[in-house]
């Protein structure tokens, strides 16, 4: 009976840091910009609904459900262009449209801009470089409506509005030494302040803030700060994320651990107790 217990205590522990929290079709897109930037990776956005979801497109809306999943598709636009390689900050920044799910014929324009900077170098031992910031901008919805003052119908569009913020040096995303590549399974989850805005004519401009939402990542590799010492083809030598010391799960599995040195203690030492009373020898 113990046993089974602490069998099924270990087996739940287990399961839960096995099971991925999410899943992801691997459609990985493969972009650069000049010859600073080279990245590959398959992202997905879980945003909130608001609580009206007629801003957005979600006809197929799942009962009940409190989000809504959006990709980047493999064939998003770059800007290519060299200027968006800095010395300090390079930028990769993609615009992509994907129809709506309610009707084919409209077009939802999307984008997303994600920095990446030296860092101080107060924060590494040798130059590196991360993710400062990520930002984007989302149509979610597009309606027809007439403007009461001339009689036109116009197009009007719901926006979510997503960004991480300015990061401080230490806290970049995906950070590695100048010179390497940051190579990445699974980056587990980003997240994002989330803004819906909206602007029709016959109200005052309007908008509110949403739950947050969440960026996931798979089969990344990000290379930037590029010098001319690179492979023409392909990254610079890989850093693996998982190299990165991470604190929660060694947190996790160590008190994991600890409680079950400490549930096998005593039931060990109350199980003595117990025989040694009913008058048994201890083995
Ligand atoms: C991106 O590159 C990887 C590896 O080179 C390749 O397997 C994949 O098919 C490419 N994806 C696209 C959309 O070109
Ligand atoms: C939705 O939320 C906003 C702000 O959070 C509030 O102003 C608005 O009244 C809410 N609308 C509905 C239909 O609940
Ligand atoms: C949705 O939520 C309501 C109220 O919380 C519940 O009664 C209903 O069973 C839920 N529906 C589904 C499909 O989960
Ligand atoms: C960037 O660095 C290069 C080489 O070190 C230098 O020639 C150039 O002037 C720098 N550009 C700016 C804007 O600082
Ligand atoms: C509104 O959107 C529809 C469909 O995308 C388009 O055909 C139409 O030209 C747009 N109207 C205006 C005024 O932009
Ligand atoms: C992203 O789209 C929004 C809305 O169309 C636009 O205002 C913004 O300038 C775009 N950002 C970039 C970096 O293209
Ligand atoms: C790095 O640290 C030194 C000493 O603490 C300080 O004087 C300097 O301003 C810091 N540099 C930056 C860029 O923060
Ligand atoms: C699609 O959804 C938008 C937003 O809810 C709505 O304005 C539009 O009329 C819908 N289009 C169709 C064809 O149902
Ligand atoms: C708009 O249409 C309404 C009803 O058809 C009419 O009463 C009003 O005068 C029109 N306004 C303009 C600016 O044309
Ligand atoms: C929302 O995202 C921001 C930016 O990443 C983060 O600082 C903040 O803690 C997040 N808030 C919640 C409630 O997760």
């Amino acid at each position: 009976m113990r046993f089974q217990a602490l069998l099924a205590l270990s087996c739940s522990v287990g399961v839960a840091l096995a099971s991925p929290p999410h899943s992801l079709a691997p459609d990985v897109g493969n972009w650069t910009v000049g010859d600073c930037i080279l990245a590959q990776f398959a992202m997905e956005f879980t945003v909130p609904f608001p609580n009206s979801s007629k801003f957005f497109d979600s006809h197929d809306k799942a009962p009940n459900s409190t989000t809504f999943k959006l990709d980047l598709p493999v064939n998003a636009v770059v800007d290519k262009s060299q200027r968006q390689c800095g010395n300090n900050t390079q930028v990769l920044s993609f615009d992509w449209s994907s129809p709506a799910l309610n009707d084919s014929a409209v077009n939802l324009y999307r984008n997303l801009t994600v920095v990446f900077a030296a860092m101080n170098q107060n924060d590494s031992a040798v130059p590196g470089y991360g993710v400062r910031q990520m930002y984007g901008t989302f149509e979610m919805a597009r309606f027809s409506q007439m403007d009461p003052k001339t009689n036109v119908t116009m197009n009007i569009s719901s926006y979510l509005d997503v960004d991480t913020g300015l990061l401080a040096s230490e806290h970049f995303m995906f950070k590695v030494p100048v010179g390497r590549s940051y190579l990445c399974s699974d980056i587990g989850q980003i997240s994002m302040y989330t803004h819906l805005h909206y602007d029709f004519p016959d109200e005052p401009k309007q908008g509110q803030t949403l739950m947050n939402t969440t960026v996931s990542a798979l089969h990344v590799q990000v290379d930037a700060f590029r010098t001319k010492e690179s492979p023409a083809q392909g990254f610079q030598i890989p850093m693996d994320c998982d190299y990165e010391p991470n604190d929660v799960v060694p947190i996790v599995v160590g008190a994991a651990l600890a409680i079950l040195v400490v549930v096998v203690l005593v039931a060990y030492l109350l199980g003595r107790r117990r025989s040694r009373q009913r008058g048994y020898q201890s083995v």
